[in-house]
């Protein structure tokens, strides 16, 4: 199935802008975003080497959600450790995890060693990705049967969904238009990542002139960090990345968009930066800025973006004002990750609506 790209003529409208503004609408899979990209690849190939069971880690639960979904087409069991800071609210998305069968636990939990040490000094313990996944990983390493998947980060998971940059580039050449500029969301960078390598590719290679904008959170703006090797979770279970890292350890304060709350950035991502490619903005924490402009979206366009996807909208609207200011005409695009069905309390929280 292709993904829609829709041009947002109402928002342009509201904004009054010259920029001609086009979006990816990754909220158009089975479970919302574009996890199922990677998640359905991934159970593929596990069961193809006999494995019987995956687990996992997930920040906004997204993930969690596309490998439950992918695991249940793929008769595999899932275990997925949750950021408690987000299952704790996402009530909603817990079960509908668990309606696809899976195991979830809020992370830390007591049900590892990289969990239980945390959780017993504070068993209110907000989590951490990267506590998630050492939870994931320590689980799968006691249990044959069972691997690993990673929704975010690594090269395969890039490349998984670099499906989404490859549509675009097809349904762009459709209408004979060319972006000037793509916005993503980045976390660990796998929506960014899908959404922008194939137009690194006509940057690199055919000379195309196009801006990448990542919108970050303050909370964890780790495009901003130091480019080194350093561990991908808490636990030091993982080989060393080479990335753009705020430090493998340190704590974030907890977002409603919590999945963009990672240390670290994927290295393809990581060294893109560090040639210069790519520029990013971080947003305020306390995300109403962020919020109030995916409300804009939702009262032009329709769609209720997901937390994380809202910091897409909100860089996009602002880079549409600045073309009003300057008249310039630029094509913007930008992805819509996931949508945000199961995400209204957060809104609500923030907007006090
Ligand atoms: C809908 C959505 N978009 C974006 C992200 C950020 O992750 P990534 O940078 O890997 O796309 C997440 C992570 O949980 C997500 O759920």
């Amino acid at each position: 199935m292709e993904i829609p790209l829709f041009r947002a003529y109402n928002l342009e409208k509201k904004l009054g802008t010259p920029a001609k503004l086009f979006y990816k609408s990754e909220f158009f899979s089975p479970t919302g975003s574009h996890k199922v990209n990677t998640a359905l690849a991934q159970a593929y190939y596990a069961k193809k080497e006999g494995f019987t069971r995956l687990t996992t880690e997930t920040g906004a639960g997204q993930w969690g959600t596309a490998l439950s979904y992918a695991c249940a087409l793929t008769d595999l069991k899932c275990t997925v450790y949750w950021v408690r800071a987000v299952h704790d609210w996402k009530h909603d998305r817990r079960t509908y995890m668990r309606l696809y069968g899976a195991d979830v636990y809020a992370s830390p939990s007591d049900k590892t060693e990289a969990g239980k040490v945390l959780y017993e000094k504070d068993n209110k313990h907000p989590g951490s990705l990267a506590i998630a996944i050492s939870e994931g990983l320590e689980d799968s390493l006691g249990d044959q049967k069972a691997a690993y998947a990673l929704g975010s980060v690594l090269n395969h998971v890039l490349i998984h969904q670099s499906i989404i940059g490859l549509e675009t580039q097809e349904q762009f050449k459709k209408i004979d238009m060319y972006p000037d500029v793509l916005i993503s969301c980045l976390g660990g960078g796998s929506n960014f990542g899908g959404f922008t390598l194939p137009f690194f590719g006509d940057v690199l290679t055919k000379n195309k002139k196009i801006q990448f904008i990542a919108a970050q959170s303050q909370s964890a703006p780790n495009l901003t960090g130091e480019y080194k090797y350093d561990y991908a979770d808490h636990a030091e279970l993982t080989p060393q990345l080479k990335m753009c890292t705020l430090g493998h350890q340190t704590d974030f304060k907890p977002i409603r968009g919590d999945g963009l709350r990672y240390h670290g950035c994927s290295p393809i991502l990581s060294l893109l930066r560090n040639h210069g490619l790519i520029d990013t903005i971080a947003y305020p924490i306390d995300e109403k800025y962020v919020f109030d402009r995916a409300m804009m979206f939702m009262q032009t366009e329709g769609w209720i973006p997901a937390p994380e996807s809202a910091y897409s909208v909100a860089c996009a609207i602002d880079e549409a004002e600045k073309c009003k200011r300057t008249g310039e005409e630029k094509v913007i695009a930008f992805n819509v990750s996931g949508h945000g069905f199961l995400d209204i309390y957060g809104y609500n929280e923030v907007l006090g609506i």
